[in-house]
């Protein structure tokens, strides 16, 4: 049976032969049945990454679609994303039994998702893999693209390669047992999204949704975002268009990534530091682009109705914040890149912003000098 046929809400990542569907809606569980069937018929193994926090509050879907499946754990957090985790990944998959026909499934979110991807993409030379989002960041971003890795210590997501899953399974259902914080984070990259795409999504999010695990129009906005980040990824893979393309996603994120690595992995939530960063984009869109003012207002607004910080919780230095932005993988000897915004739901990309712009955008954020 066709992926469509099973689920109309369903969207496909149409990338040649490796395209795969992001299921959706009321029948993803029926779907994931059937996946996890065909897979045993075809003598496939199996092997499930996920974490302890996640394995424990999700404890009634390991107990039944995945019972009698092999899991590792992960423990739960950033610092898991490491070349260590990884290390231990590939020896239980090779403990597990996988072989060239065997599938990875990562049950959890950003987190489990890279550091399984990048496992499952460098495991034999590349081993399918499924994903299982539990958290809206990972729903709304992580989950789809192929985007895996680990982060160094001289930076994040440093280590990685492009590996597309076999299928992407969205349960918004698992989101009723996430933390508020958690959720929260999410809500930034969906604040992303309309921010540089979709401004009818940007206005609702303004005119005060105030969207929440259980309510009615998760799934539609999830969707929203989903289809998105799929329209991009199939233009632009690997992020090689000078137009902007895929690098456009990380709007906000050249100022989140000098947070995380100049605060510590695990200081800030990635999409706490993403909300600071859409801040900073204003701010560098107001000082660049014809956008009216008001716009990293606007910004702040969305961003503080879901709790979210619009400035750094405590003053990090700003020297050492532009020292981190050099080393960003999207710096281009050394001189950082950054997506800006035209107007709300337009971004692009700039290079050759000048350093004192930038310095000026972090004393606003509440860096210091020391
Ligand atoms: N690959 C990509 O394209 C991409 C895009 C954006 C972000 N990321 C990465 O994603 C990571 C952040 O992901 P995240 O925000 O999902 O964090 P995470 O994976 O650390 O999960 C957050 C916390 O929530 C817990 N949790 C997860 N699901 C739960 C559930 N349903 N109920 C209760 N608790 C649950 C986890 O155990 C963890 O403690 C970062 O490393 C970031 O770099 C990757």
């Amino acid at each position: 049976m066709g992926w469509a046929a099973v689920e109309p809400l369903s969207l496909t990542v149409s990338l040649g032969e490796r395209a795969y569907p992001i299921l959706l809606g009321r029948c993803v569980e029926v779907a994931l049945h059937q996946r996890l069937q065909e897979l045993a018929r075809a003598e496939r193994s199996i092997a499930v990454v996920t974490d302890d926090r996640i394995r424990k509050e999700l404890s009634g879907f390991f107990g039944t679609a995945l019972r009698g499946l092999a899991v590792h754990e992960i423990p739960a957090g950033e610092a898991s994303k490491s070349g260590r985790e990884l290390g231990r990944a590939w020896e239980f998959f090779a403990r597990a039994g996988l072989d060239r026909k065997g599938v990875v499934v990562a049950v959890g979110g950003g987190v489990v998702g890279d550091l399984a991807g990048f496992a499952a993409a460098t495991y034999l030379r590349g081993v399918d893999y499924i994903q299982i989002p539990t958290t809206l960041l990972a729903m709304v971003d992580s989950s789809v693209g192929g985007k895996t890795g680990v982060n160094l210590e001289a930076g994040k997501n440093l280590a990685g390669a492009f590996h597309q899953p076999a299928a992407v399974f969205i349960q918004s259902r698992f989101l009723e047992s996430l933390p508020k914080r958690e959720f929260g984070a999410g809500m930034a990259e969906v604040i992303k999204y309309g921010l540089l795409g979709d401004e009818r999504l940007f206005r609702e999010l303004e005119d005060g949704l105030d969207l929440s695990p259980s309510h009615p129009d998760l799934p539609r906005i999830i969707r929203t975002c989903c289809a998105m980040k799929a329209r991009i990824v199939e233009a632009d893979e690997r992020e090689t268009s000078t137009e902007g393309g895929r690098a456009l996603l990380n709007l906000g994120h050249t100022f989140a990534h000098a947070i995380e690595n100049v605060a510590g992995y695990g200081s800030y939530l990635h999409g706490e530091a993403v909300a600071v960063g859409l801040v900073g984009a204003g701010l560098l869109s107001e000082g660049l682009e014809r956008v009216p003012p008001g716009l990293a207002d606007r910004v702040r607004r969305v961003l503080q109705a879901y709790g979210l910080p619009v400035r750094l919780v405590e003053p990090l230095p700003v020297p050492a914040l532009m020292a981190a932005m050099r080393k960003d993988k999207k710096a281009q000897g050394g001189v950082p890149r950054f997506i800006v915004l035209k107007a709300v739901g337009q971004a692009a990309l700039r290079d050759g912003v000048s350093e004192a712009m930038v310095a000026k955008i972090w004393t606003e954020l509440g860096a210091g000098a020391a």
